[in-house]
């Protein structure tokens, strides 16, 4: 755990009694999955989400065997909240992208999949992973193993779920009841996007869709082999992506924390997290939406390979250009700070930021025309090896965050990055298109997030 978690869990071990005691009436409240099916389960009162608290593991569950030396605490975020955890919430270090299929038919089927799904998201983001009670014998043990026997030492654990397009609608019929009450810009992710190579692709799409993400793959792993015991015959999964990520601890605000496979930090012109009437703008739905999609978002998920090899043979004003953006400082370029602002009014012909770098693509700053274009973007990284070339099978694993995701996300993609006349006559495609192409992904709806202890994620839509 990274100092700054360990001090702020010290802290809270005299602030967190409520956390702590709720931690434990979660412990009390483990069953087994044959009982899940039966029932959401109990859960933590938890404040409304925004950013990890820190609960002493000790009082979290029962410990399976005395000791004297102090216990690791634990970092969690809040299940219940207005928003799902995954969005908003500081990404943590590894990531489990799931794309499930639903195989049952009858919209109970769906209801009783989705309570098991709460159910699970529930416990485990609690920190708990199933040993509170005695072991029946009849049953698979409680808890698989793979983690032992303690609370999750690993901690910002959540589990962000998104609906896809094929849950409401697929090959025209409407296989649940649900089709008009889809969000309104919910649809497939389409095929025809410039650049993309899908064909034959089978990592696209879903009925649902799973950001697990922690600190370490093998809690993610842990969570998503516990969905899939609990929810035998009732999914089926679709694709999976792991991923990953590193942060420095030390940036100063408004510099990013991360950088990408290609070298660049990645995160400086992100949107403010913490502005909470941007996310209200430009990331949270709002009244335009039927009401049980209102306080949810879109997420355009998208696999994107990067040609890693022949981007290590440029030269670095080749890599800068390409970005718009100074490798080593992350500003832009032309400048020293990596904060400072692009001004593109005083170069229109990209002479310092190139008209066809991605950053002047990606966001163009013509005003309110492409303010409102903004998403949260929330990028994990891949490594799948090699393909069978030899070649480096790696990559980005982009998510934009929008209120509405064609005017967002699908707009810039199309009308900017992918339009050769934008932002003049004959600038081509952004340049980076020669480096990248996108692989795999989907459109998926994030629902808001479950208030109360007796609900569960897409409740308002399933129960009316
Ligand atoms: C492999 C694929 C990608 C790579 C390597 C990449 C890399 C970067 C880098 C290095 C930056 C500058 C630092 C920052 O502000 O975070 C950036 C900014 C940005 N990227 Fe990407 N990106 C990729 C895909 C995408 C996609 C698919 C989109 C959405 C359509 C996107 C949208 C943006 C936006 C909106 C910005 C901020 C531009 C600004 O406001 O100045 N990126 N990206």
């Amino acid at each position: 755990m990274p100092e700054i978690s360990r001090r702020a869990a010290l802290k809270a071990l005299g602030l967190a009694t409520a956390s702590a005691v709720a931690g434990g009436a979660v412990a009390t409240a483990a069953f087994h999955s044959q009982e899940q099916a039966q029932a959401p389960g109990a859960s933590p009162t938890a404040p409304a989400q925004a950013t990890a608290t820190a609960v002493p593991a000790a009082t979290a569950t029962p410990q399976p065997t005395a000791t004297t030396a102090p216990a690791p605490a634990v970092e969690l975020f809040p299940f219940e909240g207005i928003h799902q955890a995954g969005v908003i919430t500081d990404p943590p270090q590894a990531v489990l992208m799931v794309a499930l299929q639903v195989l049952g038919e009858k919209p109970d089927d769906l209801v009783k999949l989705m309570q098991i799904l709460t159910a699970r998201t529930r416990e485990m983001m609690a920190g708990q992973i199933g040993v509170a009670s005695a072991e029946d014998e009849r049953f698979p043990p409680h808890n698989t193993g793979d983690l032992g026997y303690d609370p999750l030492t690993e901690g910002r654990l959540s589990i962000m779920l998104g609906l896809g397009s094929s849950l409401f609608t697929l090959d025209g019929k409407d296989r649940f009841g649900l089709a008009s009450k889809k969000p309104i810009a919910l649809k497939p992710m389409p095929r025809d996007l410039v650049g993309d190579r899908l064909a034959g692709s089978t990592m696209l799409d879903g009925d649902i869709f799973l950001q697990i993400s922690s600190d370490h793959p093998l809690v993610n792993m842990h969570a998503f082999r516990d969905i899939l015991k609990n929810t035998k015959g009732m999914v089926s999964p679709v694709w999976v992506q792991p991923g990953f990520q590193r942060y420095f601890q030390n940036t100063q605000p408004g510099e990013a924390k991360a950088r990408g496979l290609l070298g660049f930090k990645d995160g400086t012109a992100n949107l403010d997290t913490k502005d909470a009437d941007l996310m209200a703008k430009l990331v949270w739905t709002g009244s335009e939406e039927p009401t049980w999609a209102q306080g949810g978002t879109y997420v355009a998920v998208r696999i994107i390979r990067e040609q890693i090899e022949r981007w290590d043979r440029l030269n670095l004003s080749q890599q800068e250009a390409s970005i718009g953006r100074v490798k080593t400082t992350g500003a832009v370029l032309g400048n020293t700070t990596e904060t400072a602002l692009p001004s593109y009014a005083d170069d229109p012909d990209g002479k310092i930021v190139p008209l066809n770098s991605h950053i002047r693509k990606a966001n163009p700053r013509l005003g309110e025309e492409s303010d409102k274009r903004r998403m949260l973007r929330r990028g994990f990284l891949y490594d799948n090896g090699i393909d069978k070339s030899g070649l480096l099978d790696a990559g980005f694993l982009f998510q934009g965050f929008c209120r509405n995701i064609e005017e967002q996300f699908e707009f810039v993609k199309r009308n900017y990055m992918s339009n050769r006349h934008f932002p003049k006559q004959n600038t081509g495609v952004q340049d980076l298109d020669e480096y990248i192409f996108c692989i795999g992904g989907g459109y998926f709806f994030v629902p808001a997030g479950v208030k109360k202890e007796d609900r569960f994620v897409a409740d308002t839509l399933l129960l009316g």
